[in-house]
């Protein structure tokens, strides 16, 4: 039998190597992961869909915490990078990929 497949509309990656934790990934990856479970976001609760998982470096080290996200929209792969994370900005990320609209701007770094 495979494996339960769980609706996905997109995948967010939190980085949880040394630098992005001196600057409060900890702290952002429990509540983060609490908010999604209790808002029902977690692919795992009843109607979510995001997959969340940590992440080693990703690249961008003094800029932390880094948060990158993927998701298919419009038949092709889009992917949005953010520094500086906060927990509300990590919040307007995932409802985006939820709601399935736009990735907000702030804060957001490389292709778009
Ligand atoms: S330590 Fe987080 S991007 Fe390098």
């Amino acid at each position: 039998m495979p494996a339960k497949y769980f609706k996905t509309s997109g995948h967010l990656l939190l980085c949880l190597n040394n630098n992005c934790r001196a600057r409060g990934a900890d702290l952002l990856h429990v509540a983060l992961t609490n908010a999604l479970e209790n808002h029902k976001l977690a692919y795992y609760k009843t109607g979510g869909s995001l997959r969340f998982t940590t992440s080693g470096c990703l690249g961008a080290c003094g800029y932390g915490p880094i948060l990158a996200c993927y998701r298919e929209r419009n038949g092709t792969l889009e992917e949005g990078w953010y520094e500086n994370v906060t927990f509300p900005l990590a919040m307007k990320v995932a409802r985006a990929i939820h709601e399935e609209g736009d990735l907000p701007d702030e804060q957001r770094y490389g292709p778009k």
